[in-house]
């Protein structure tokens, strides 16, 4: 059934009352036939292995949402030679019948929008507004794929007519599609930069071999229904499960995958990027890892907005985004009216239930982030000092499931925590007393993904021209560094945070994965 509205960006900060109902219903519904399995998708046939893994909630690890198939090395060869068979016919499909299926794959997300919003709160515990809006999003950025296609009419283009050969000569350069694409994405947003590169990757042409991370695998299954049922042929996506050592190991080392697109940690990519670098040739690696997210807030800034965007950005997905604000540095004369709000705020925010409507912040993802959690409070408690949260969340439904307090915290500005990617809901602050020295702490790091400002408009410009960093944003109090959208802040890093210097759901995404080829007729 249609949904009745279209999930857009503003629904994210307005959701109408019709949303919570349907999203309310939904919930219900599915909740009594959790725990079924689930098959990986190879050559278009259902596969299963004989080895299973339990998919549980992070918010009560009582709770098993389905199973899900251990895929084996076997399992990747199969997708790898399914993808290959698939590609000739395919990348042959005139571009626009490809953009006709990848759109209607769009049309069916936007269609089945709750289920995936409530199978992303169960799965990662995103909260109703963050789950739908993975989702929406992922809608739009096959669209955006698909328009950029349109816009560029296919990526064929005349060229000059060359000097030596004059009038006599044709000239054109085609882009065309590399061959099979391997996409490994994050739990994170499992949806989004899942469907993301797929959808990029399947309208310029190359078939793909989808591997979720082992704590997202129904989120990942969902994209591939919807591209299934959209019509897209046997073996050009295909769909597996398992973990990344084995499965995930086999599939960057497979001589026959031309391109890979992995989204999460830096230390993960780097490997990646090394052990894909190594195959006969130079092949294509698009990595999106991590952030260490600065804002900085002056003393002419909108203390109020400044205050909102950063409790956002810092504990949205429970601080579990490339994007989130983990640093905050505030000029010294406003450092002691902003950061009593900031608490203010953030001891507001409900933490609980993902799939309830109140709640803001459900468990971190599993045991090993709660673990991540644990440690860095540790580390923050022998070193500086909290000015709120500091601990995981223990008593009734949070005995269940990995909940833990959002914690702001001053720490020395040597400490490496300073340096280092939490991706917990933690958020260091500090103050500074020239705007230069604040530059210079928040572009010493090895990352450059997202950064906020908040402060006069005169100095905006400064901001943008001084930052390291691939998304800025200033003045913003929908976020400080986070809520980036397709088409209007395409979404990439520079320095350790990303790979292609091209941001996704933007102008130059698509064109990355294809190559050109020129063609000259001499007649
Ligand atoms: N697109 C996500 C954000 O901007 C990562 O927060």
């Amino acid at each position: 059934a249609d949904t009745g509205f279209k999930l857009t960006y503003g629904t994210m900060f307005n959701p109408p009352e019709e949303l919570h109902t349907q999203f309310d219903e939904t919930l219900a519904r599915m909740k009594t036939h959790l725990g079924q399995e689930h098959a990986m998708i190879i050559a278009g046939e259902e596969r299963k292995s004989a080895e299973k893994f339990e998919n549980r909630s992070p918010a009560n690890t009582d709770l098993v949402l389905g199973i899900f198939q251990k895929g084996t090395i076997q399992d990747a060869q199969d997708a790898v030679t399914a993808a290959k068979k698939a590609f000739p016919q395919w990348s042959r499909t005139p571009w626009q019948e490809r953009v006709a299926l990848v759109r209607k794959a769009a049309s069916l997300i936007d269609q089945r929008i709750f289920e995936f919003g409530v199978v992303l709160a169960l799965e990662v515990g995103k909260n109703r507004m963050e789950a739908l809006g993975d989702a929406a999003e992922t809608a739009d950025l096959f669209r955006y794929a698909c328009d950029q296609m349109e816009a560029n009419q296919g990526f064929v283009k005349e060229m000059g007519r060359d000097p030596l050969t004059g009038y006599l000569s044709t000239n054109f350069s085609v882009l065309r599609p590399y061959g099979v694409w391997l996409v490994i994405s994050p739990f994170n947003f499992p949806c989004a930069l899942t469907g993301g590169p797929t959808g990029a990757a399947l309208v310029a042409g190359n078939t793909v071999v989808m591997k979720p991370a082992t704590d997202t695998p129904w989120t990942a299954r969902l994209i591939a229904e919807c591209l299934r049922d959209a019509g897209v042929p046997d073996g050009v996506f295909n769909y597996v499960t398992g973990p990344g050592s084995t499965l995930g190991q086999a599939l960057i080392e497979h001589p026959d995958v031309a391109g890979v697109t992995f989204t999460g940690s830096f230390d993960v990519g780097m490997r990646i990027y090394r052990d894909f670098g190594s195959g006969r040739w130079v092949r294509p690696a698009i990595l999106e890892l991590g952030g260490k997210n600065p804002t900085i807030v002056t003393q002419h800034a909108d203390l109020e907005a400044a205050a909102i965007g950063i409790v956002r950005s810092a504990f949205g997905l429970q601080g579990q985004k490339c994007s989130a604000n983990s640093r905050v540095y505030i000029h010294e004369s406003v450092y002691d009216s902003l950061v009593p709000r900031l608490v203010e705020l953030t001891n507001k925010l409900v933490v609980g239930d993902p799939t309830s409507r109140s709640v803001y912040l459900g468990p971190v993802v599993n045991k090993s982030s709660y673990r991540d959690f644990q440690n860095f409070t540790g580390q923050i408690a022998a070193a500086g000092h909290f000015l709120t949260g500091g601990k995981v969340l223990t008593g009734g439904e949070y005995d269940k499931g990995y909940f833990c307090a959002p914690t702001l915290a001053e720490l020395p500005l040597d400490h490496p925590l300073w340096k280092q990617e939490m991706f917990v809901p933690i958020t260091t602050v500090a103050k500074f007393k020239d705007r230069e020295e604040a530059m210079r702490m928040a572009n010493d790091v090895d990352y450059g993904l997202t950064a906020g400002f908040y402060g006069a408009p005169d100095e905006v410009e400064w901001f943008f021209d001084h930052i390291e960093a691939g998304v800025t944003y200033a003045n913003r109090p929908q976020g400080a560094t986070t809520g980036a959208w397709p088409g209007f802040q395409p979404f990439g890093g520079w320095k350790g945070s990303g790979s292609s210097g091209k941001n996704a759901g933007g102008l130059h995404y698509v064109q990355l994965y294809m190559h050109e080829q020129i063609r000259t007729l001499v007649r």
